[in-house]
């Protein structure tokens, strides 16, 4: 099945979505994106996570960040599916679905960047989306893809913390350590020589000792975020 690789640049594909047909690198522009597939519509995993993408939609446009969902379904169900999440977030009513759901009922897409699960079915034997996310830079390029089976929701705080960490590192030259959160200490990658790693962080890099000698665990402040 054809995928995408880290560094690999989406194809501009054109699809219809709820805000109408859209071409992927022009309805991006200069900003970051995250496509992220579902298994169908009017289903519950995938309407507790398109709930909470709607309700972080204002965290990731600040980041710069547009927000793609993707399923096989048509877009007559995406439409009406679209108010049941808004109900089921409680929303105001008369509230617009913040961001564009694609349809891609003839499966050509999520075949194209390898978003199915040969695992999950539908009544027809057909495979399904699996719950696939990718975050595409301002230069088009994949920076990151997650894949999780149908049956496992995934969790979008994360998926703005990979944001962010994507963000940083785009701009600085250092690593987010596990667990990373804005505002904590980063990392000295190891491709930076000591000497290099002192005039490039002035705000001073800690080396933690260890028991074999190597100096590879080092923590410097976290520089000032780059306004995407
Ligand atoms: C769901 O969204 O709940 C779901 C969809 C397909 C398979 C399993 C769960």
């Amino acid at each position: 099945m054809p995928g995408m690789l880290l560094g690999d640049i989406v194809p501009n594909f054109e699809a219809d979505s709820t805000f109408g047909r859209l071409k992927l690198h022009d309805f991006l522009g200069d900003c970051w994106g995250v496509l992220f597939s579902h298994p169908r519509d009017f289903t519950p995993v995938c309407t507790t996570e398109l709930g909470r993408a709607a309700q972080l939609s204002p965290e990731f446009s600040r980041r710069n960040v547009k927000l793609i969902a993707l399923s096989v379904d048509s877009l007559e169900d995406h439409h009406g599916w679209s108010k049941d999440i808004l109900a089921y977030n409680n929303a105001e009513s008369g509230s617009e679905f913040p961001f564009p759901i694609i349809a891609d009922a003839g499966r050509h897409l999520v075949e194209t960047l390898g978003m199915l699960d040969p695992e999950e079915k539908d009544q027809t034997g057909m495979p399904l989306s699996a719950r696939c996310v990718f975050v595409i830079g301002p230069d088009k390029k994949l920076k990151l893809s997650i894949l999780y089976p149908a049956t496992t929701g995934r969790n979008f705080d994360e998926i703005l913390r990979v944001v962010d960490s994507l963000q940083l590192t785009a701009h600085n030259r250092v690593a987010t350590p596990v667990d990373w959160r804005p505002g904590d200490s980063v990392m000295v990658p190891p491709s930076i020589p000591e000497q290099e790693a002192v005039a490039l962080f002035p705000a001073g890099v800690y080396t933690k000792d260890l028991p074999s000698g190597k100096k590879y665990l080092r923590y410097t402040a976290q520089p000032n975020p780059h306004q995407e």
